[in-house]
């Protein structure tokens, strides 16, 4: 079955102040590079050549200012809009046609990691009908969405819990099976307002059907000033591999 790219630059973008009143998180620099490089170069080093990129209004000319039809990056662009911030659940909806029947690798655009994707893609071959998720230890699981493990399993995940199970983070590294579409139809909007990708995650697993990858490298999200810092001092000491 093939694997489809789709990389998530919506949001809000209310944690970056200043820096984001009159552009897209995704586009401020990490290296040398505006933000959104790194998510696309993840995929196509990971043999993607179609990629959907999703944002809001707002800044949508700009990504097709600056990437336009992926020909620069060897691949081919499509992009679609999601009028409102409404969760990464349903920024991911909007890839239902894009995907085809395809299985989606779906990066979060403000993620930022050291090793190439490709092992995360082979792991998550031998078994296409499942969902798996990308885990990384951190110091403050709170922050994130949080993974219990017990052995090869995931037994539970929690969204930003108050007092995390485990120290390990889902990162934003996903892979779904074409069925993922059906089921973010099913969602219903959080406490915060949004459909969860932790909703999706959590579906998968109650379904005995959810795998994961611990990284190996570095791994941080730049959704925050402090993250964004952080990010592109791990950047400048040790590029990322594509
Ligand atoms: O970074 C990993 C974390 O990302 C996970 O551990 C959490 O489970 C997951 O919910 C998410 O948490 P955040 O609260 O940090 O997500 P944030 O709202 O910052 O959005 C992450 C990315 O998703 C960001 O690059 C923009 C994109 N996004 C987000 C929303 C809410 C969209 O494209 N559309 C949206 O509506």
């Amino acid at each position: 079955m093939s694997i489809r790219g789709v990389i998530l630059a919506g949001g809000k973008g209310t944690r970056m102040g200043e820096l984001t009143k009159v552009t897209n998180k995704h586009l401020l620099p990490v290296g040398a590079w505006p933000m959104v490089y790194h998510p696309l170069k993840k995929l196509t080093g990971a043999g993607m050549q179609d990629v959907l990129l999703v944002s809001g209004t707002e800044h949508m000319g700009d990504f097709v200012e600056l990437l336009g039809s992926g020909k620069d990056h060897a691949c081919r662009l499509t992009y679609r809009v999601q009028d409102e911030a409404g969760g990464i659940a349903q920024a991911l909806g909007l890839a239902e046609h894009f995907c085809m029947g395809s299985r989606s690798c779906v990066l979060l655009g403000d993620n930022i990691f050291r090793d190439p994707l490709i092992s995360f893609i082979e792991k998550a071959n031998t078994r296409p009908d499942w969902a798996w998720i990308g885990l990384k230890q951190v110091p403050d699981p709170g922050r994130y969405g949080v993974a219990e493990l017990n052995g090869e399993q995931v037994v539970s995940i929690e969204e930003k819990p108050a007092n995390p199970k485990s120290d390990y983070a889902v990162v934003g590294i996903y892979v779904y099976p074409p069925d993922v579409f059906g089921l973010i139809r099913t969602l219903k909007p959080s406490n915060r307002g949004e459909l969860e990708i932790t909703d999706v995650n959590n579906h998968y697993l109650k379904q005995g059907r959810m795998g994961y990858s611990i990284l190996d490298g570095y791994w941080t999200d730049a959704g925050t000033l402090d993250s964004l810092d952080f990010s592109n001092e791990l950047v400048r000491k040790d590029p990322p591999r594509f």
